[in-house]
């Protein structure tokens, strides 16, 4: 409320880059040392704690990648209540990403357009800013993409020396393939360009870090649903941990904004509300043919403790935000959290994890009733 009332306003009346930048600032400097003793403590182990290959997250909820490119403001994310914090996209390579403006508001959507591009200190730079970082309470997920000045043919060397850079410090690793802001990026979604990617990086991670990290797959709303199982496929048969899904859209239906002020924005990916059904459908798609051979993470408009119920509920084991952490301010992760554990006392689960995947438990016994009544009959 205080934020709504008293900060976004101000927020409102910078363009929506120099806003973040100036949050980014802020967090900076309260993430700091004595500073960070003002931000409340973490929250003591609850029912909304899981394990998730051998990683504990203090929650399911957590923030997705884009916000912190360079991996700067982590003390300060780390105590506003999420469950994880995606750091990055970073690449091998330090790039100033696309010239701007490059990130649009469309209050009427409480969504954005963005095409930043992977602005970011690149992968070294961003290491030493990790480092710093010895005692995380809160997991640390590294997302890596592919720097633009760098043929596709090459991506598989560049995607390797940020996994150098930055396998041993993540909790667990990310790779983009999703944005749609770099040029050719998504064509590595493609299995056959995809499976020497992971492969190669799989390889990196074995000789450079001392544990085994993670490694997930960031994908698109965008892709075909054949596309989506043949990805979903590749990951079981490497062995990867996960899939986060989903990226920023292409897209622009589904928008209250006018066309014309859309139209306005131009190229980039959109995000919030208008994402949701997509990314929801996907997850279901993912969930129907991985189960839990593979984690989901479900991102793409979820902005209520209703969003984040029927996500975990549908077989995502961790949900992210971005864009409606922009849109309701720093309290909505502990505010989420605190509804979630109370929906969860009061539907009788004593840990989030009997919650995960709920409803397609719940189909499948639905199905063997009617089967067994079927077979009475
Ligand atoms: C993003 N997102 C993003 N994702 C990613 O993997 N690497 C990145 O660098 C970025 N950068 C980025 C910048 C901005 C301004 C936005 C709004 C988004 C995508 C983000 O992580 C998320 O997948 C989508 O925004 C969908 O979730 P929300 O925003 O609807 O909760």
């Amino acid at each position: 409320m205080l934020y709504r009332l008293l900060v976004r306003p101000w927020l409102y009346l910078l363009p929506p880059e120099p806003a973040h930048l100036s949050v980014m600032a802020l967090l900076r400097c309260v993430g700091r040392g004595g500073l960070r003793r003002l931000l409340p403590a973490p929250a003591p182990r609850s029912r909304l704690a899981l394990t998730l290959w051998g990683v504990d997250f203090p929650n399911p909820i957590g923030l997705a990648a884009g916000f912190d490119k360079d991996g700067e403001a982590y003390g300060a994310l780390s105590r506003l209540g999420f469950g994880a914090i995606e750091v990055g996209t970073l690449t091998a390579q330090a790039q100033p990403g696309n010239p701007r403006p490059r990130m649009f508001r469309l209050p009427r959507d409480r969504a954005l357009i963005n095409r930043m591009g992977f602005n970011n200190c690149g992968a070294e730079a961003a290491a030493g800013h990790l480092a710093r970082e010895r005692q995380r309470t809160v997991p640390l997920g590294i997302n890596i993409g592919k720097t633009k000045a760098v043929a596709l043919e090459d991506a598989l060397d560049d995607y390797a020396t940020s996994t150098r850079w930055l396998s041993p410090l993540a909790d667990y690793l990310v790779v983009n393939v999703s944005s749609p802001n770099t040029p050719g990026l998504r064509d590595l979604q493609a299995v056959s360009q995809l499976r020497p990617l992971l492969q190669r990086i799989q390889e990196e991670i074995s000789a450079t870090a001392a544990r085994n990290v993670p490694l997930l797959v960031k994908i698109a709303p965008d892709l075909a649903p054949e596309d989506v199982d043949a990805v979903a496929d590749l990951c079981v048969e490497l062995g990867l941990a996960g899939i986060i899904a989903t990226n920023t859209t292409i897209a622009r239906d589904g928008l209250l904004t006018a066309p014309e002020e859309v139209a306005r924005c131009g190229a980039g990916g959109l995000s919030g509300p208008v994402l949701r059904e997509r990314s929801l459908a996907l997850l279901r798609r993912l969930y129907g043919r991985v189960g839990s051979r593979l984690a989901v993470i479900s991102v793409g408009g979820i902005e209520t403790v209703d969003d984040v119920w029927e996500r975990l509920a549908a077989g995502a084991s961790l949900v992210q935000l971005y864009t409606s952490f922009i849109y309701s301010g720093p309290a909505l992760p502990r505010t989420l959290a605190r509804q979630l554990e109370r929906r969860l006392e009061q539907a009788g689960f004593a840990s989030v994890s009997e919650l995960i995947g709920s409803e397609c438990a719940a189909q499948r016994q639905a199905g063997n009733q009617h089967l067994s009544h079927e077979a009475k009959e």
